[in-house]
């Protein structure tokens, strides 16, 4: 194998030791050597015309969207006035996570993310389980954020006295408080689920990453976290903060307290990797990429402590409180403090912004699947291309329809944590790839190198499976048979077909 002749010395590491084990049992077999990747994507040849600017607004144009915006409430509800703890410890475990991603995105400036990395250096079996739980952190977020954006429509339409009725606002699993006060179910969130098969449209006729457009919605989106912040701020008042732990740290599973909202609200911080998405369209990657990656997630962790701490001081936080309760939140807290003019402003840069987020979640999914179809491992049809939009269009529809149907159907809470769950198991096996790869081959060039590895690895993967097992016990258990249909479909399908192990590959 490839594998075990490019590492010397195997008994000097213990890990990678385990790993020789393993392969015995076909965990680590079929590795996608790091050259046939390179040069598959030079062969490509996409323009190289993305600067650190531009990347870096990409990752912010991913980010900020329904964590910010609707999760705020979430974790107010989970934690209390404590979520504060919650966003920086979300954001220090991305940002650990954010250095890794700079090794391996400089290092393989491809497409195809995270599936592409474990592809090359783990094997197709793991390639195939982070793909797979990709399809969980993309496809299920398009999902979360779409009713995220239906919550702030919906609201504006209600001031607007032109409000659907409460059984089309949100899915059946969802609650609607009902303006006098009282709570109610939905039955299918026709918005949510508009905006994404609206959006489907628009990716299949190649509508994609216009960075200009993206710019003038992280724009939008910043100018309008930054006037929450400044008309917030005067009203906080430090009783607002007590208790300000009211469902204490939160214990593993049980999707509470500090740890559970840090889980969840992880889900604002995710996005940072589709910076590493565009890493075929960037010139000088190789400074380009880390510039981008921790650029973007540093402007954003910047905000998202800014605009927890004004929500929370200047409204209270307490689980079942009014805060907790909204569906736009950040709209919400305006209009109580005395500006119902901006609260709309804000919810209208909501409604403007969150679709481009939708769009970038389900463009990454169309890829990521595109990509694992030309590998052979998902059906042909997945990497067929529209003869006049040039858009892989089968796949499009098909994720599409998938994410409308969620949209539909779940809240945005469940949905987001879902996602978290494959993001989390993602980025863990990132982790464990960059430090195999520092292993296996450490005189391969590497433009960015993540300071302190060794700690910062180990760090990252640790922060991943805490926040991973602070989610709530359903949604590990969504995930674990998400897992084994993953598994089943890959050992009765994919692995026959795989291209790599036929011989049969284009690339
Ligand atoms: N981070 C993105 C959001 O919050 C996914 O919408």
């Amino acid at each position: 194998l490839w594998y075990s002749s490019s590492v010397k010395k195997p008994e000097h590491f213990g890990f990678i030791k385990i790993m020789f084990i393993w392969e015995r049992f076909m965990l680590f077999d079929r590795v996608k050597p790091l050259d046939q990747i390179l040069a598959t994507a030079e062969k490509k040849g996409l323009k190289r015309q993305l600067g650190a600017f531009s990347l870096t607004m990409l990752g912010i144009g991913a980010i900020i969207g329904t964590g910010i915006f609707v999760l705020t409430a979430v974790a107010a509800n989970k934690a209390g006035p404590g979520m504060m703890y919650s966003f920086v410890i979300a954001g220090f475990v991305c940002a650990l996570t954010a250095l890794i991603y700079s090794e391996i995105a400089a290092m393989v400036p491809v497409a195809g993310s995270a599936y592409t990395y474990s592809y090359a250096v783990l094997g197709e079996t793991i390639a195939w389980a982070v793909g797979w739980a990709l399809i969980l952190e993309y496809a299920v977020a398009a999902g979360a954020v779409a009713v995220g954006w239906s919550g702030y429509i919906n609201g504006l339409l209600h001031e607007m006295n032109m409000g659907l009725p409460a059984a089309l606002m949100a899915g059946p699993a969802d609650t609607i408080t009902l303006p006098d006060g009282t709570t109610t179910h939905g039955t299918f969130n026709v918005l949510a689920f508009t905006i994404s098969l609206l959006i489907t449209w628009l990716l299949v006729l190649g509508t994609s990453k216009s960075a200009k457009f993206t710019s003038i919605l992280v724009v939008i989106k910043v100018l309008a976290l930054a006037v929450f912040i400044v008309l917030a701020w005067p009203h906080i008042q430090a009783s607002n903060f007590e208790p300000m732990l009211p469902n204490g740290w939160g214990t593993p599973l049980s999707g509470v307290g500090v740890l559970g909202a840090a889980a969840s609200i992880f889900f604002a911080y995710v996005g940072f990797d589709a910076v590493s998405t565009a890493a075929e369209e960037t010139e000088n990657p190789n400074r380009n990429i880390p510039i981008g990656l921790i650029g973007s997630l540093a402007v954003c962790t910047v905000f998202y402590l800014l605009v927890s701490y004004a929500a929370i001081g200047s409204m209270g936080a307490q689980p079942g409180g009014a805060l907790s309760q909204s569906k736009e939140p950040l709209a919400f807290v305006l209009k109580e403090i005395g500006f119902p003019g901006v609260g709309n402003a804000v919810g209208i840069a909501a409604i403007l912004a969150l679709p481009s987020v939708v769009l970038m979640m389900m463009f990454g999914q169309t890829r990521i699947l595109f990509t694992m179809a030309r590998d052979g491992l998902m059906p042909k049809a997945f990497a067929k291309v529209h003869p006049k939009y040039h858009t892989p269009h089968v796949v499009t529809i098909v994720t599409g329809i998938a994410v409308s149907l969620f949209a539909a159907m779940f809240p945005v809470g469940a949905l987001a944590d879902i996602s978290n769950s494959g993001t989390l198991f993602a980025f863990f096996v990132v982790a464990v790839g960059v430090m195999v790869l520092r292993k296996q081959q450490p005189d391969r060039p590497r433009p960015f190198r993540t300071p302190l590895l060794w700690i910062v690895g180990p760090l990252a993967m640790g922060g991943c499976a805490l926040l991973f097992v602070s989610l709530g016990w359903l949604t590990i258990k969504l995930f674990l048979i998400w897992f084994v249909i993953g598994m089943a479909v890959y050992f009765l399908y994919s692995r026959k077909h795989s291209h790599l192990a036929n011989g049969t590959s284009h690339d």
